[in-house]
């Protein structure tokens, strides 16, 4: 039978996203104040009835209460059963990796962010992992990078900040073609990191995937001051052993921060309406500017693979790249230039931000990986906030127009 919870989130996923991003974790009649707002529970322990019986988690790394509300409201926005989360956006993607084993593939794409590609590499292949890159853009490198011992896909679209995009469906089919048994130790699962678009825009799980992996520091939570992450499921199976994982790791988040990100969320498909809808305008103004050679969009119709991108998301985030006529000399002058735009490496909070990605993050890979993706010195990767969209325009045209 269902419980009353089950029933409440199939109910949810027939209401708006707005509407489940407002109420999604909210259950007042399950605390005894009837408190609309989440209480933040941060009690690491809970009383015993008698020894050997508890009416509810014995500890919080079992279960807290403000955490669990937080989970519900991520599960209803990714329609999954279960969302399970975790100190940050390379904690959740450690906790898919380890659902894998000794002897096992993982394929990432080439432009995966360098973060991400650092904990494979470096730290779960130490585990035996095997790790390997293909042009997610491209369905014939993928399939050439499966192998009998492949076991995930991690597919990052859009991937920052060369914009390119993944087909999650054809992705998820050819991983299905690939499949030799239902078990999922056996299967070829499929994850998503979603972080750039959130389930506001693109839903992973509904166009096949297995995982949905998101950042909840950037765009979700959306006022840079907390480090989560985030993986939904609709296996039932897979949502076991990532709980299971979760507790047995001790990789919970603090209830304080699960209260901030629950508020963070509340705004979430009304900040990505404002913030999509800025950036388009900019990414536009930006490809007339005659200071810029290219600009980076997947939403302008210049974008080779606009039509995959209009098929599975419902919009683009605040991110963009402008490729500047001129060197990396003249891009950091470009920057230096800037007023009300921090020179930053950050994605989705309220303030614009712009950096030089050659510069920052993908600063410490090597020259052969940045061409590999074709990554200049004078590209430039902004992040649109939600200041007036004519205040963020004139700032980067005065700091272009100045290089
Ligand atoms: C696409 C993407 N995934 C994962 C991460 C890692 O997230 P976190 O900083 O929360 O660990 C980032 C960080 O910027 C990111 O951009």
């Amino acid at each position: 039978m269902q419980s009353r919870r089950q029933a409440q989130q199939q109910q949810n996923q027939n209401q708006g996203l707005a509407t489940r991003a407002v109420h999604g974790g909210q259950r007042p009649e399950e605390n005894q104040w009837q408190a609309i707002v989440t209480p933040i529970v941060t009690s690491v322990t809970n009383k015993q009835n008698e020894p050997g019986s508890q009416r509810g988690n014995q500890n919080s790394l079992q279960g807290n209460p403000t955490r669990e509300s937080l989970e519900q409201v991520l599960a209803n926005l990714d329609n999954a059963n279960c969302a399970v989360t975790a100190p940050s956006g390379l904690a959740a993607i450690r906790a898919a990796a380890n659902l894998l084993r000794n002897g096992d593939q993982i394929v990432i794409g080439n432009d995966t962010n360098p973060r991400t590609k650092r904990l494979l590499k470096e730290v779960i292949s130490r585990g035996g992992i095997q790790v390997d890159s293909a042009d997610m853009s491209n369905l014939r490198d993928v399939e050439n990078a499966i192998k009998q011992n492949t076991r995930m896909i991690l597919i990052e679209t859009p991937a920052n900040p060369m914009m390119k995009i993944a087909d999650i469906q054809a992705i998820a089919q050819l991983a299905q073609k690939k499949q030799k048994s239902d078990n999922w130790t056996q299967r070829i699962l499929v994850a998503v990191d979603n972080s750039t678009l959130t389930p506001a825009l693109q839903r992973p799980l509904d166009l096949g995937a297995d995982l949905a992996i998101t950042s909840l520091t950037n765009t979700m939570n959306g006022h840079g001051d907390v480090i989560m992450g985030n993986v939904s499921t609709n296996d039932n199976d897979l949502a076991n052993a990532l709980r299971n994982n979760q507790e047995a790791e001790g990789a919970v988040p603090s209830p304080i921060d699960c209260m901030l990100v629950e508020r963070g969320l509340k705004t979430l498909p009304l900040r990505m309406e404002q913030i999509q809808r800025s950036a388009l305008q900019i990414a536009n103004a930006l490809e007339k500017n005659q200071n810029v050679d290219k600009v980076l969009h997947p939403w302008l119709k210049s974008h080779p693979q606009n039509d995959v991108a209009q098929r599975q998301s419902d919009g683009h985030s605040g991110v963009l790249s402008v490729i500047i006529k001129g060197n990396g000399e003249q891009a950091k002058r470009a920057l230096k230039n800037l007023r009300l735009v921090s020179n930053a490496q950050s994605v989705g909070g309220c303030e614009t931000t712009a950096c030089i990605p050659a510069q920052s993050e993908w600063g410490n890979q090597s020259q052969e990986e940045r061409n590999r993706i074709g990554l200049q010195d004078n590209l430039i990767q902004i992040s649109v906030g939600l200041e007036n969209t004519e205040d963020i325009l004139k700032d980067l045209e005065q700091a272009l127009g100045s290089k």
